[in-house]
């Protein structure tokens, strides 16, 4: 586990010379996996959010940032969202990428009040039965990307599936808004396969598949372990015989290293390659000129993420010490995402379209709207 505090030179710079409603930085504390399948994503959401930040000067106030390494590991999750908060003192938390981990991170500002922002977690109690005021989510519900699935699958003339995935909240929710759509449009889930997190022995389980021959498969994996899936999928003879649907994670940010591997998968996702929009394009070549790297759905969550915090930052003129104030705030915030405009539920979770892709030529070009305004029903919320 690492911990590091950097200051950004940027904001010391902007705010030397101007007044300040708040005359100590405000701390923001991510909680982030910084290793492990789902490092890339850490790294992406990272900085973006403070690019978002420095483009619109830190909402006009002075931040420091404390990372902490999540490990996307549930079992430390209560006591390292505990040590941002009461050592690290942290105004605004930020994370994580792991639903198993979100509900460790949501049980501490239960009782804390701080705000968090989840930049990635669709667990559904987020901003379900455990939704609370200071609870807000800038990226999905995991029911959302996967739910269009099940429609496109059928329309598409598949009346029998198989799903599979990783056996934590995220894949049991994912797999379960697929089943509800599919089985809602008429067609049957002949079985649901699980395996441990962030296991990769894929091996038996597509010799199961390839024997139940079903008409469609759908899955939810992300990150390293997304990689190792499609290859192994290509490699069992699989993809092309029986087509491969998925939340978008499947194909987001991995394609470099599948190679063809992936081609012509379609997947459904609240961002795609190309979308004609004015903010996505100069967010994808800013994004590429800071860190070298291709933006992703991860960068556009940790963008949104800032584009929040410095919004609402603005809107109470810096002033963080009315709480209700500065939350309330954030639920009324528009924000224009590179996915396209969005605002948020009265749970706090994005409402937003559902892009249809598919993989081409190392795209996941956007060939259709799955789903628009796809609002999470937010079951058990009494917010
Ligand atoms: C999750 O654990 O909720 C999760 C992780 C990685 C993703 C999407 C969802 O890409």
């Amino acid at each position: 586990m690492k911990i590091t505090l950097i200051g950004t030179a940027a904001a010391a710079a902007l705010v030397a010379g101007s007044a300040m409603a708040q005359d100590t930085p405000i701390r923001i504390g991510l909680m982030l996996p910084y290793s492990g399948t789902y490092a890339q994503l850490g790294a992406n959401i990272t900085d973006a959010m403070q690019m978002a930040m420095e483009e619109r000067n830190n909402g006009g106030v002075e931040v420091e940032y404390v990372q902490l390494d999540s490990e996307a590991d549930p079992s430390a999750a209560v006591e390292n969202a505990r040590r941002l908060i009461d050592r690290d003192q942290v105004d605004i938390l930020v994370g994580p990428v792991h639903s198993g981990v979100a509900m460790g991170m949501v049980q501490v500002v239960r009782q804390t009040g701080t705000p968090l922002i989840i930049p990635n977690a669709g667990v559904l109690a987020a901003t379900g039965e455990l939704c609370a005021p200071n609870i807000f989510r800038t990226s999905f519900s995991n029911w959302q990307p996967a739910y269009p699935s099940g429609f496109v699958a059928y329309e598409a003339g598949a009346r029998t599936a198989v799903t599979l995935s990783w056996d934590y909240g995220a894949g049991h929710d994912a797999t379960g808004g697929f089943a509800q759509a599919f089985t809602e449009a008429g067609g049957e889930v002949v079985e649901q396969l699980f395996l441990p997190f962030p296991d990769t022995n894929f091996q038996p389980l597509l010799t199961q598949i390839a024997s139940m021959n079903p008409d469609a498969v759908f899955v939810f994996f992300a990150g390293g372990g997304a990689v190792q899936f499609l290859n192994d999928y290509n490699a069992a003879g699989l993809h092309g015989t029986i087509p491969l649907y998925g939340s978008g994670f499947l194909t987001d940010g991995v394609l470099d290293a599948v190679g063809d591997a992936a081609d012509g998968v379609q997947t459904t996702l609240h961002y795609a390659d190309g979308l004609d929009n004015a903010v996505d394009g100069p967010f994808r070549e800013a994004f590429e000129a800071r860190t070298g790297r291709v933006a992703d759905v991860y960068a556009v969550q940790g963008y949104d993420t800032g584009q929040l915090i410095a919004q609402t930052l603005e809107a109470v003129g810096g002033d963080i010490s009315d709480l209700d104030a500065f939350l309330e705030a954030m639920g009324e915030q528009t924000i224009a995402s590179p996915r396209g405009e969005f605002t948020f539920s009265d749970a706090h979770n994005p409402i937003q379209d559902i892009y249809l892709r598919e993989v081409r030529d190392g795209q996941n070009v956007m060939i259709g709207v799955a789903y628009e305004d796809l609002a999470d029903p937010a079951t058990g919320c009494t917010m």
